[in-house]
C-alpha cells in the first residue's frame, strides 16, 4: 500500500518516510536559524517584486508581509516553535506563514528555490557581520594609533631573529601592526564589493520562467546588482571562502601581536604591564598573572583558519549546480565572524590599556648594542668600506661583551684602538636617541616620523 507523508518537504513525490535519523541528519535549522532575520527580509523583497510585476496581488503582498513581521517579532521574542521536521530555517518560517495566512503564504515561493534563497540569506548575513567586524577593527585600530601618539619616542629594542636588533621606538612598533590592520580593513571592504550581488531569481538553478524583476529585488535589499549567471549563483561559496580568508588574516595578525603582548609580559623581557582586568590568576601559584586574552586570541586564530580549510575543502570538487555539500558552509562562517567580532572587541578593549615599562625597554635596548649599525654607517661616513667598517664594530661589539659595556660606554681612546677615523662625534651617534632620530625617512622609526606617519593614519582612518 502506498502512504503519503503528509508533514514531509515535498512529500506526495515520496511513499516513505524520512528515516528518523536521516531527519535530523540531514537538518540545519538547529544551526541555520541564525539567518531568520535576513530570510525575512530577503522573502519581502521577493513579495514586494512579484506583485510589481503581477505575480502576486496586493492583498497576498500585504499579507504575507504582515505575517513574515510577526513572525520575526515571535523569533525575536523566542517564541517561535522550530522544528527539524521542517528542515532549515526556510521551511520552518515558510510553514509558520501559511498557518498564519493560508493560501497565500504558500504562494510566496512562487519563482524562487531554497538554492537562491539560502545564497542570499548567507549574503545578507555575511554583510552585516562584515559591517559589526569592521566596527571593531576600527575601534582596535583608532585604540593603537592613541597609544603609537603617547609613545611616539618611547624607546625599545627592535627585534630579528627575537635577538636585539637595533632601537626603534615603542610607537612605531605599534604603527606596524596598525599598517598591518589597515591592510585587514581594505581587504574586509573589498570582500563586500563581491559579496553584494544578488542571486534571488536564479531560482534552482536555472533560473525562472516568471516576468519577475532582478533589479528591482537586488535594490529593495541594497545589493549592488543581480547576479550575472543563475548557475554560479546558487552553487559557488568563493565570496564566504574569501571573507574567511580575510578573516584569517585578521586572526594571524591579532595572533602575532597576542605573541609579542605574551613575551613582553613576562618576566624575562618585562617590557609592558598587562592591564589586571585582562589577566587571571593561577589556582596554585599565588605569584601568577596569566596574559589569557592574548593567550586565548592566539589559540583561536587557529579555528579560524581551520575554518577557512573546511570551506575550501567543501567547495573544491562540487560540479554545477547546487549540492546538498553546502549546507556545510554555515557554522564554519557562523563561527568565524562570532570569532572575529569577540577578538577585535577584547583587543580593542585591552591595548588602550596597556602600559609600557619605559626604562627596562630602555635598558634593554642598550645592553642588545642595538647601536652597532650606527657606528658603522658613522664609520662608512667617514670614508671606510662598510664590509670594513662591519668588521671593526664586531671587534667593538666583543669589547663591550668582554668588558659588559654599551657602545655609548667604551671611551673615545678606546673606540680609536679600532679605528683612528673615530672622533669626539661619535658618541652623537651610540646613543639610542641619536639613533632613532637619525632614521627620519618615510616609513623610519625617528619619533617625528612616527607622528607625522600616525598623522596619516588618521586621516585615512577618517575618510
Ligand atoms: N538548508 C539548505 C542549505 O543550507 C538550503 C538549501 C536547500 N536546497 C536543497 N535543494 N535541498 O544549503
Amino acid at each position: 500500500m502506498t502512504t503519503v507523508n503528509s508533514e514531509k518537504l515535498s512529500s506526495a513525490r515520496f511513499a516513505q518516510a524520512t528515516d528518523a535519523f536521516v531527519e535530523v541528519f540531514t537538518a540545519s535549522v538547529d544551526f541555520d536559524q541564525r539567518m531568520a532575520q535576513q530570510d525575512i527580509e530577503g522573502s519581502i523583497a521577493h513579495a514586494k517584486m512579484l506583485t510589481h510585476c503581477g505575480i502576486l496581488t496586493e492583498t497576498e503582498r500585504d499579507a504575507i508581509i504582515q505575517g513574515l513581521n510577526q513572525i520575526s517579532t515571535e523569533i525575536i521574542n523566542g517564541e517561535f516553535v522550530w522544528s527539524i521536521k521542517q528542515e532549515d530555517v526556510h521551511m520552518n518560517i515558510e510553514a509558520r506563514l501559511t498557518d498564519l495566512i493560508g493560501i497565500a503564504g504558500k504562494k510566496l515561493h512562487t519563482g524562487r528555490s531554497r538554492n537562491d534563497q539560502v545564497a542570499t540569506d548567507i549574503r545578507l548575513y555575511l554583510r552585516s557581520e562584515i559591517q559589526q567586524i569592521t566596527a571593531q577593527l576600527v575601534r582596535l585600530q583608532t585604540a593603537i594609533i592613541n597609544l603609537a601618539e603617547q609613545h611616539a619616542d618611547t624607546i625599545m629594542p627592535g627585534f630579528t631573529h627575537l635577538q636585539v636588533a637595533q632601537p626603534i621606538t615603542f610607537g612605531h612598533h605599534l604603527m606596524a601592526w596598525f599598517e598591518m590592520l589597515a591592510r585587514d580593513h581594505e581587504r574586509l571592504q573589498d570582500c563586500c564589493k563581491r559579496l553584494n550581488v544578488m542571486p534571488l531569481g536564479a531560482a534552482a538553478l536555472a533560473g525562472t520562467s516568471y516576468p519577475i524583476d532582478r533589479f528591482m529585488t537586488a535594490e529593495l535589499l541594497g545589493f549592488s546588482r543581480p547576479s550575472a549567471n543563475s548557475l554560479d549563483s546558487v552553487s559557488d561559496r568563493d565570496f564566504a571562502i574569501e571573507f574567511t580568508a580575510a578573516g584569517s588574516l585578521i586572526m594571524m595578525h591579532l595572533s602575532r601581536f597576542s605573541e609579542e603582548l605574551i613575551l613582553w609580559s613576562s618576566a624575562q623581557f618585562d617590557f609592558i604591564e598587562m592591564p589586571d582586568a585582562f589577566c587571571t590568576g593561577s589556582s596554585i601559584m599565588p605569584q601568577k598573572k596569566n596574559p589569557d586574552v592574548p593567550e586565548l586570541v592566539r589559540g583561536k586564530s587557529g579555528r579560524v583558519t581551520g575554518h577557512l580549510v573546511s570551506l575550501l575543502m567543501l567547495m573544491k570538487s562540487q560540479p554545477l549546480a547546487y549540492n546538498k555539500d553546502n549546507q556545510e558552509d554555515k557554522e564554519p562562517l557562523f563561527d568565524t565572524a562570532d570569532t572575529l567580532i569577540n577578538c577585535l572587541r577584547a583587543y580593542a578593549d585591552m591595548v588602550s590599556h596597556i602600559s609600557p615599562k619605559k626604562e627596562n625597554m630602555y635598558q634593554s635596548a642598550k645592553r642588545g648594542f642595538a647601536t652597532a649599525t650606527d657606528l658603522a654607517d658613522y664609520l662608512v661616513r667617514k670614508g671606510m668600506a662598510f664590509r670594513d667598517a662591519h668588521e671593526i664594530v664586531g671587534l667593538a661589539v666583543r669589547l663591550g661583551i668582554d668588558t659588559q659595556r654599551d657602545l655609548s660606554e667604551i671611551s673615545l681612546a678606546e673606540l680609536q684602538t679600532f679605528s683612528t677615523l673615530i672622533t669626539e662625534d661619535v658618541f652623537g651617534f651610540l646613543t639610542l636617541e641619536g639613533s632613532v632620530a637619525a632614521r627620519s625617512h618615510i616609513g623610519g622609526t625617528a619619533p617625528n616620523t612616527v607622528k607625522a606617519a600616525i598623522e596619516t593614519a588618521r586621516l585615512t582612518m577618517n575618510q
